[in-house]
């Protein structure tokens, strides 16, 4: 990699939400807005409080990523984006019930100026909900152009010079990668057919890309994760990322597993169940929404542990997981994980996790970093799937050449060293002064 000649991030960033009256998306949008105000603090966003270092330890430079990194301001993002119920923002952040009215009342005039614009939907593909506020249309095909014209209009009439857009919305049904998705002329083709292997997600995503908008895939959706999309991406040089925010249980996973590997402990089994009682909780309560959703959870453990290099450790692993859905615990989800390990001679041990989390809490700021580091990989002529920002996702895409990586500190350290590059700064292999004083 060359010298990176980065674009300034001149003007007003579009951010474009999907889903945009759902929990993570409205806890994102009033967050980020309560925080520009000095209402709140952007607890869990590394681009507005973690810090990188740069150079040798000796030199102790540690700026503030936001100091370092020319991101866009919070200042300079104007919010939009869609959603298949008409109500205003804070009507929506009312109804998901996840920030308190303490939290809202300063933000109340700003939000309710929020609307979103009508989706596109189609309830094959999320069973438990019926949309009240869509786009009507002959095929996907119309319907992607009238998401384009939605995008273009936005774009004017804020005044923005760059765009990014974000799924934040429901958990769509399972769909196996199929021929259409392999191909771009094939996939164009099957939108125009009206063809069932289309879903919403992808008509998104298709408009966004083929106008050079970088695209984050919030959700286990296949959506952007194919080759007819890498093909998109690349013609337009757009960068795309996902899948689906890594936030609770599975953050938790791709700590703890990396830990057993590295100190070269077995593993038995792993039971994680979760309660939530979210609109999220009732998507996933549907079979073909939660298989999406498994996929995405079970992918993990397999990808750190690598049984095919250790048979003994890691070879007969039994991993399953389980969401039920449970209206009283709201947004609070409680996550149990039961890991049955073993150590030294094979004897057995036992860690019990529970983790009474926040589920939006803990999206919201991985919404907000991605939109900026999107943002930046568009600047930077960054194009195709980022893997550098794995860091955030739960099933981090990637071609099918590539093995993911897991390991929460290696996608933090892989994150940090391109950004590194970005700036024209050396990369950090740890070694630095200490190997001299070995010799
Ligand atoms: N909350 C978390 O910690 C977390 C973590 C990882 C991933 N996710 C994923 O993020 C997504 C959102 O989660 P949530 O808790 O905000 O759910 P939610 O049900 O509160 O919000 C989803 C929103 O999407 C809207 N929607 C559904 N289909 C749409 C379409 N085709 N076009 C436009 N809008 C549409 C719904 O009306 C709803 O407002 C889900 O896919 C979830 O699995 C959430």
């Amino acid at each position: 990699m060359g010298k990176i000649s980065i674009q300034k991030p001149e003007g007003k960033l579009g951010v474009l939400v999907v889903g945009m009256s759902g929990a993570v998306s409205t806890t994102f949008i009033a967050g980020t807005m309560a925080v520009r105000k000095g209402l709140g603090l952007p607890i869990g966003s590394l681009t507005q409080m973690g810090t990188i270092r740069l150079g040798k330890r000796s030199e102790n430079r540690f700026p503030k990523i936001k100091d370092a990194v020319p991101l866009a301001e919070l200042k300079d993002i104007t919010f939009g984006g869609w959603d298949i119920r008409e109500e205003n923002a804070y009507q929506s952040c009312k109804t998901a019930r996840v920030l308190e009215d303490k939290d809202l009342e300063g933000i109340k005039d700003e939000l309710e100026k929020l609307h979103p614009m009508p989706g596109v939907f189609d309830q094959n593909f999320v069973k438990r909900l019926e949309g009240t506020y869509m786009k009507k249309g002959g095929t996907k095909w119309d319907l992607m152009t009238q998401v384009q014209d939605d995008i273009k209009k936005f774009q004017k009439e804020n005044n923005c010079t760059r765009m990014v857009v974000i799924w934040a919305g429901s958990t769509e049904a399972y769909l196996p990668l199929g021929e259409i998705h392999k191909n771009l002329d094939k996939m164009e083709k099957a939108m125009k057919e009206n063809n069932k292997e289309i879903a919403p997600s992808m008509v998104y995503a298709y408009a966004a890309v083929s106008l050079g908008i970088p695209y984050i895939n919030g959700a286990p959706n296949l959506t952007v994760d194919m080759p007819a999309m890498w093909e998109l991406s690349k013609k337009t040089g757009t960068p795309i990322m996902g899948k689906d925010f890594k936030t609770g249980q599975t953050l938790m996973k791709t700590v703890l597993a990396p830990m057993f590997k590295t100190r070269m402990l077995g593993l038995n089994g792993w039971f994680s169940t979760n309660i939530l009682g979210n609109r999220d909780g009732e998507v996933l309560d549907d079979p073909d929404s939660f298989k999406t959703k498994e996929k995405s959870k079970l992918s993990v453990i397999d990808s750190i542990l690598q049984p095919n290099l250790y048979p003994e450790l890691y070879g007969n692993v039994y991993h399953k997981v389980r969401i039920n859905y449970y209206p009283p615990r709201k947004d609070n989800k409680e996550g149990w994980d039961n890991i049955d390990l073993f150590g030294w001679l094979g004897y057995p041990m036992q860690i019990k996790v529970d983790f009474l989390c926040r589920d939006s809490i803990l999206a919201a700021p991985i919404a907000l970093d991605l939109v900026l580091f999107a943002d930046l990989a568009k600047r930077c002529g960054f194009m195709g799937i980022q893997s550098w920002l794995s860091f955030y996702f739960k099933s981090p895409m990637h071609d099918f050449n590539t093995i993911p990586e897991h390991d929460l500190f290696i996608q933090n350290a892989k994150m940090k060293n391109t950004l590194r590059k970005i700036l024209g700064e050396e990369t950090i292999d740890y070694l630095d002064e200490e190997i001299e004083i070995y010799q």
